[in-house]
């Protein structure tokens, strides 16, 4: 099995995983032999501070190994395909984790791939952010049914997976963004399938101040993604009513919690005062990446293990 969209997973399987991160994180010691001798390859093209190095401390933890790989040192930029590259590295580790620029490659990689294959983030989706977002929403809330949850910016790969997974778990979410800005049309129609089987709600609108009355929640997430940034001059325009920031936060309840996948820009999407905040669970965010990547990692691998 594969992890490239967070849809691969069906209702029960991304509560298993949220519950035995739950679990995990509770009782670490208990799982620190559960992938001895196992290997993770890492192969990013782009950079990453949390979740390269929690994939990392997470193969350790649990007794495991990983291998990282920057693309510049493949033979990937000198004419070997991402096909053949599959072929390889498929045989040496025992998961792959691919970060990449075009959410096509993470296709065309794991179709050739002996062994499963995590999205680590694409320009489509960023899966195990979310799985770790909606643990980090469980935690506090203890449920996910009746939750609302806002999401204010860009319709990138963390809005896009955010709403496959708020949907398939029966949590109600609304996004704003600006006009040209939403998220990507066929995840929006996947998203609305979900949430009528769960009887939650989607709503995408254009108005941040609406979508942020009544949340329990309110996510955002920069407004120029990695690979974007020629046309940062144009976004940072669209996106200045999208702050979030102490006037936009009066139209919510005054306990609704603050998210974010970071890394922040302060000052742009999120100002400091809200993301130091009492309300902010941030850090609780960034450090449920290892938590759940444990989860993540034992599912996969335990998976092929069986099958093997
Ligand atoms: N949230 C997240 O994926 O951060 P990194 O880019 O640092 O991995
Ligand atoms: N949307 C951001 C997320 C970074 C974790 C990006 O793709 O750069």
């Amino acid at each position: 099995m594969n992890i490239i969209s967070i849809a691969d997973l069906k209702r029960h399987e991304l509560e298993s995983i949220i519950f035995n991160t739950k679990e995990i994180k509770e009782k670490p010691l208990r799982y620190r032999n559960s992938l001895d001798g196992r290997i993770l390859i890492m192969l990013f093209e782009k950079p990453s501070l949390r979740t390269r190095i929690s994939l990392e401390s997470a193969m350790l933890q649990l007794g495991g190994n990983s291998i990282y790989i920057d693309r510049r040192d493949t033979h990937l930029g000198r004419g070997e395909t991402i096909e053949d590259t599959a072929r390889i590295l498929s045989r040496y580790g025992d998961c792959i984790a691919l970060r990449v620029n075009e959410h096509e490659t993470i296709l065309e990689f794991s179709e050739n791939s002996r062994v499963p294959v995590i999205n680590a983030l694409s320009s489509m989706e960023h899966p195990c952010q979310i799985i770790s977002d909606l643990f980090t929403i469980y935690e506090i809330e203890g449920k996910f049914k009746g939750i609302n949850l806002a999401y204010i910016g860009d319709g990138n790969n963390v809005c896009n997976s955010l709403l496959l997974g708020c949907a398939i778990l029966g949590v109600n979410i609304r996004v704003a963004s600006p006009p040209g800005y939403e998220p990507d049309k066929e995840i929006i129609v996947r998203a609305i399938k979900f949430s009528r089987e769960n009887n939650s709600l989607v709503e995408i609108l254009e108005n941040p101040r609406e979508a942020v009355k009544g949340a329990n929640f309110i996510y955002t997430d920069v407004w120029v993604s990695m690979g974007d940034e020629d046309e940062e001059k144009e976004r940072l325009e669209a996106f200045k009513e999208y702050q979030i920031n102490r006037e936009l936060l009066k139209n919510a309840d005054s306990d609704c919690k603050i998210m974010h996948c970071l890394p922040a820009h302060r000052g742009l999407e999120i100002t400091d005062d809200v993301i130091d905040s009492e309300n902010s669970i941030v850090w609780e965010q960034a450090e449920n990446k290892l938590h759940a990547h444990k989860a993540i990692l034992l599912k996969l691998l335990n998976e092929r293990t069986m099958h093997s």
